[in-house]
């Protein structure tokens, strides 16, 4: 279950549809943002309403849906003044190749480009989800239009490649409803780390013993990739270097899968110089077999059983805590305990020669879509108290971009 608050509790947002086949996404968006507690305001162009009836965005929205700028229902018949003004962010999807065009020039005739022409700039965010065949999208007046669009402060989000509704494949096809909620909730997220570099580790390592068993742990990964999605949603670049786990890559996430502990390794120390903040989430299997061998070992007729021979794995935070300073990105380190948290963490922390431990109940937490955690810092203990791992990671990431050094 995911336990995750609504993101969009107390957002008003209007959700405007253009014309496009793409239109039959935008209910399954409508349900997706009220779900997350946003008031949806539909808005449709003459075009969208022989795609979708406004009656289904209706049912869905809990509200009246607009298709004209002669609408006499809103006070004082200023549709496009009111529901602009009362709107945190607009986001047309799908938006048209028309419907940019439109809007890049200013133009305002039918009242969603109206709404967008006479919406407050600096509070009213506008985000528009492209869905268009793959010719049209990458036409060059398309790509004039976008360039404007996105010079004059508008948000686009995809479009993404794929099979197309004329069936041709390329880009064109409009992002899924999930992501574009995630999308707009992560645009109303504070830009804290905004232009920051943030390489994280996440997730178990597999340390393989033969071609089909290994050593591991019960580590989800879902905090780390928490951590990565609320470091996206403050404005960072951030890196996630991500052991064995079926965890979707958070939006704007650059990832690269691993293995072993060696392979991690191998992969973030390369990186570390070239992030401002390391955070070390991964449960990164402490021992692995001496020898791991090629074919799978069979059981011994005499019943004998094999003799484990285990070495030390690399501490990769430790390691990355120990480059010398123009190279050592500002680091934060988890322990993940099993009791007495308080003084493990302290002792962690200095251990690993870091500014900011992190710690929680390993076993509580393992797998678990909530955690509480322990700050640990060389000035005092803070505690984040019980939530789901996105309200934590959010709450943490606060607590790094007050702490961390800021860039020189
Ligand atoms: N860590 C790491 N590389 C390792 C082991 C741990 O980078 N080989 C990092 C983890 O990602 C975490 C921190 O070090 O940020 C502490 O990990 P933890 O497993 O709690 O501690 P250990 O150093 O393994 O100590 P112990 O198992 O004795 O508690």
């Amino acid at each position: 279950m995911n336990s995750a608050p609504p993101g969009l509790a107390g957002k008003q947002v209007v959700l405007g549809l253009t014309g496009g086949i793409a239109c039959y996404k935008a209910a399954d968006l409508t349900r997706e943002l009220v779900k997350s507690g946003a008031t949806v305001q539909v808005v449709m162009t003459e075009s969208a309403t022989r795609f979708i009836t406004p009656l289904t965005l209706q049912a869905l929205s809990g509200r009246p849906v607009y298709t004209s700028t002669w609408d006499a229902r809103p006070a004082h018949h200023m549709a496009h003044i009111d529901l602009g003004r009362e709107a945190d962010a607009i986001l047309v999807a799908p938006a048209s190749a028309d419907f940019i065009a439109r809007v890049a020039q200013g133009r305002a005739d039918e009242l969603l480009s109206l709404l967008c022409l006479a919406r407050p700039l600096a509070r009213c965010a506008l985000l528009v989800a492209p869905a268009m065949n793959r010719e049209m999208w990458a036409h060059p007046a398309t790509r004039r239009n976008v360039a404007t669009l996105t010079a004059d402060g508008a948000v686009v989000l995809g479009p993404a490649a794929g099979e197309q509704a004329c069936g041709e494949v390329g880009d064109g096809r409009m992002l899924e409803p999930a992501e574009l909620r995630d999308a707009l909730i992560a645009h109303f997220q504070p830009k804290l780390l905004a232009g920051r570099t943030v390489l994280i580790t996440a997730g178990p390592t597999f340390e393989a013993l033969d071609p089909v068993r290994g050593i591991t742990n019960h580590s989800s990964g879902k905090m780390g990739f928490a951590i990565a999605r609320a470091a996206a949603e403050a404005g960072a670049h951030v890196t996630l270097v991500a052991g064995p786990v079926h965890l979707e890559t958070p939006a704007g996430v650059d990832r690269i899968d691993v293995q072993s502990a060696r392979q991690m390794m191998d992969a973030v120390l390369p990186l570390a110089s070239r992030h401002e903040i390391f955070v070390a989430t991964a449960a990164v299997a402490d021992w692995r077999p001496a020898t791991s061998v090629e074919a799978k070992i069979k059981k011994d007729a005499d019943h004998r059983v094999p003799q484990l021979d285990l070495v030390e794995n690399p501490d990769i935070l430790a390691t990355v805590a120990a480059l010398p300073l123009p190279e050592r990105p500002w680091c934060v380190g988890f322990a993940a305990e099993s009791h007495d948290l308080l003084r493990h963490a302290r002792a962690k922390r200095l251990r690993k020669g870091v500014p900011l431990i992190v710690g929680n109940l390993g076993p509580a937490t393992f797998g678990q879509d909530d955690n509480q955690l322990l700050l640990v810092g060389a000035d005092g203990e803070q505690e984040l108290a019980h939530a789901d791992k996105l309200t934590l990671a959010r709450q943490l990431v606060r607590e790094i971009a007050a702490r961390a050094p800021s860039p020189k």
